[in-house]
């Protein structure tokens, strides 16, 4: 072990049993006629990345992958569409700065190199003319930090954060950690399409809110908000006195035809002065474990009362990944985006042609879907099973809410993991989350894993 130079992932799969598996699932479900590739490689045009080949990743303690296959049993899911994170192989330029930095084999103490922030900083005004100061920085180990810290230095536990519902459910965690409470405010469906609602916002506010938790462009309804909202978002913040903590760390996926607009941006520096923007590269790169993020703010004043209850102490491989990925994987990116995006159009596509019991539309920005599936619900007796379930329960066991079934009975039915509405706040009634940041082939298994189900399922509902 000691001479291990990387993964050696074949004999790791062998060893836990996770090849066979995966064969013997495929084998005993009647899904298993579709062709579903696992080969690792595949050879890209010159200039071209693979983002086609499937990608295995079962059977490396991957949360999208192994942890459902942990909680419905092994074998239960053979794709996982939950979690944020990518299923490709990640950008040349970050394994080979990986690969030199494992010859080095010490991993003491790292004095984070200013390079890292400079890399960043040039990032951000090549890519979207964000100008950002380095005194403006702050690097942390992943956004989540550093909203807590923001939290706990501006909303005073039991005060209340704003949320535009639905909204992405690590929030409520940062919630929980800085023992303040949500505020949610619901965005408003106008033709299909979510907007912000500014009254029921400014309504929302109250003697004890201090701050409000952006989210652009917005997970999970992939909203990339405009000039035009930011800025009367902003200016309400900042009549009202609340503070706005700008989460763009979906920033590098908008899709065609749709923009991405940094809050730092704005025309109005007063409404800029009252914010603090969080990004990373880990979703762009699929760099989620390294733990690697940072915040800024034009707001000196802001930064120094966070600095107070934030530490940080960054890990190697964290900030080796992140530097090559901006020096070098820019290219990457813009391909991986574009293919995001095909894989958009092909999935309301492939919905709209063949799952009548849900409902899709293509999302502005981020890699997610947010999916209606109210004639899915219905079908099973999602509400009804959840009551039972409740009934049931022993008092130890936690209660369940309908779109939990609807994740279990696609799991069960269709061997697919999606995120259940059920944590995204209010608004989130009969909703499921769908990651697609995956090859077009395993977002197409998933897909008639799921359409074969449901028709199916329309014998059998009661069942699974
Ligand atoms: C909007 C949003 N913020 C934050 C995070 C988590 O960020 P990190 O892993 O850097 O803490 C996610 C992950 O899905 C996210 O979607």
């Amino acid at each position: 072990m000691t001479q291990h130079k990387g993964l050696d992932r074949r004999s790791f799969l062998r060893n836990t049993g996770w090849t066979a598996l995966v064969a013997g699932a495929a084998a005993n479900t009647p899904l298993a006629a579709a062709p579903f590739d696992l080969a690792e490689t595949a050879q890209a045009p010159a200039g071209t990345f693979d983002f086609d080949t499937p990608y295995n990743r079962l059977g490396t303690d991957s949360i999208k992958y192994d942890q459902p296959n942990r909680t419905y049993g092994k074998g239960s899911v053979e794709v996982g569409m939950g979690i944020a994170d990518m299923d490709f192989r990640a950008a040349p330029s970050i394994t080979k700065a990986l690969q030199e930095r494992l010859q080095h084999e010490n991993w003491g103490y790292l004095d984070t190199p200013a390079s890292f922030a400079e890399g960043i900083i040039a990032w951000n005004k090549k890519k979207y003319n964000v100008d950002i100061k380095p005194g403006e920085l702050i690097v942390t180990m992943g956004v989540h930090p550093g909203l807590i810290a923001t939290l706990k230095a501006f909303s005073p536990v039991g005060s209340k954060v704003l949320l535009q519902t639905p909204t992405y459910n690590g929030f409520y965690g940062d919630l929980t950690a800085s023992r303040t409470i949500s505020q949610e405010v619901l965005l408003k469906r106008v033709n299909g399409k979510f907007e912000m609602d500014f009254d029921a916002f400014d309504a929302a506010i109250g003697p004890e809110t201090y701050a409000f938790i952006l989210c652009n462009p917005q997970n999970p309804t992939g909203n990339c908000w405009s000039e035009a909202d930011l800025m009367k978002i902003g200016e309400i913040c900042l009549k009202r006195g609340v503070l706005v903590m700008a989460d763009e760390i979906h920033c590098d996926f908008a899709m065609k035809g749709q923009k991405y607009t940094p809050f730092a941006n704005l025309p109005d520096k007063k409404i800029v002065n009252n914010s603090i923007t969080y990004k990373a590269a880990s979703k762009s790169f699929g760099l989620a474990a390294h733990k690697t993020a940072w915040f800024h703010s034009t707001n000196p004043e802001l930064l120094a009362k966070v600095r107070v209850h934030h530490r940080a102490e960054m890990n190697t491989l964290g900030i080796v990944a992140n530097q090559a990925a901006y020096a070098g994987g820019e290219e990457w990116l813009r391909q991986c985006v574009n293919y995001i995006d095909g894989n958009h159009d092909f999935a309301v596509d492939y919905i709209k042609k063949n799952l009548p019991l849900v409902k899709a539309y293509k999302a502005e920005g981020t890699y997610l879907m947010w999916l209606d599936m109210t004639g899915l619900a219905e079908k099973i007796d999602a509400k009804g099973r959840a009551d039972k379930f409740n009934r049931e329960k022993a008092a130890n066991v936690a209660a369940r809410k309908p779109e939990q079934m609807i994740e279990e009975w696609l799991v069960r039915n269709a061997k697919v993991h999606l995120n259940s509405g059920a944590s995204y706040g209010k608004g989130s009634d009969n909703h499921m989350r769908m990651n697609i940041a995956t090859s077009r082939k395993t977002l197409e298994k998933a897909l008639s894993n799921m359409a074969s189900a449901m028709r199916a399922g329309t014998t059998s509902m009661a069942q699974g």
